[in-house]
């Protein structure tokens, strides 16, 4: 699969040790930054990867800040991103199965290298369920048509 990834400083390690278990499980890699452990703004780095993601680009974004939760609010400031905060493999499996999610966000300073690994893995090969899931997807989208801030 073809995945951006994105992260701050605060995210940049677990970057780094995520894009390597994703190469070699075989999945093709886009790094839009940052690319070194210095101060910078991670909405900035999210957008690159989430542009990629809304032109077809990729497949998946994974965006990565400290605790996660910067990363999470800019992703899904865009309509068609579906950016889900996972913590363990549990969450990342429902946020696929239940909610199409299509951005995977995680915290650099909460999770360790092993367990951002299964979390990627589960968030990578579990497919969504549809059905009334599909229902509520499209209501998030038609609700936020109404109010344009
Ligand atoms: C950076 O210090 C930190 O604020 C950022 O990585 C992120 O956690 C924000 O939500």
């Amino acid at each position: 699969m073809k995945v951006a990834i994105a992260s701050d400083h605060a995210g940049y390690f677990l970057k780094e040790k995520v894009k390597d278990f994703l190469r070699r499980d075989g999945h093709e890699v886009v790094d839009v930054g940052c690319h070194a452990a210095v101060s910078v703004d991670y909405p900035e780095y999210g957008f690159k990867a989430i542009e990629k993601l809304l032109k077809k680009e990729v497949e998946r974004a994974i965006l990565i800040c400290g605790t996660g939760i910067g990363m999470s609010i800019i992703a899904n400031r865009f309509p068609g991103v579906r950016a889900a905060l996972c913590l363990n493999p549990f969450l990342a499996k429902m946020a696929r199965l239940h909610n199409d999610a299509n951005v995977l966000v995680m915290g650099g300073r909460i999770i360790a290298d092993g367990l951002a690994e299964e979390i990627v893995k589960t968030f990578l090969s579990t497919p969504f369920e549809g059905g009334r899931h599909q229902r509520r997807l499209e209501l998030i989208e038609s609700l936020a048509q109404k109010i344009k801030t």
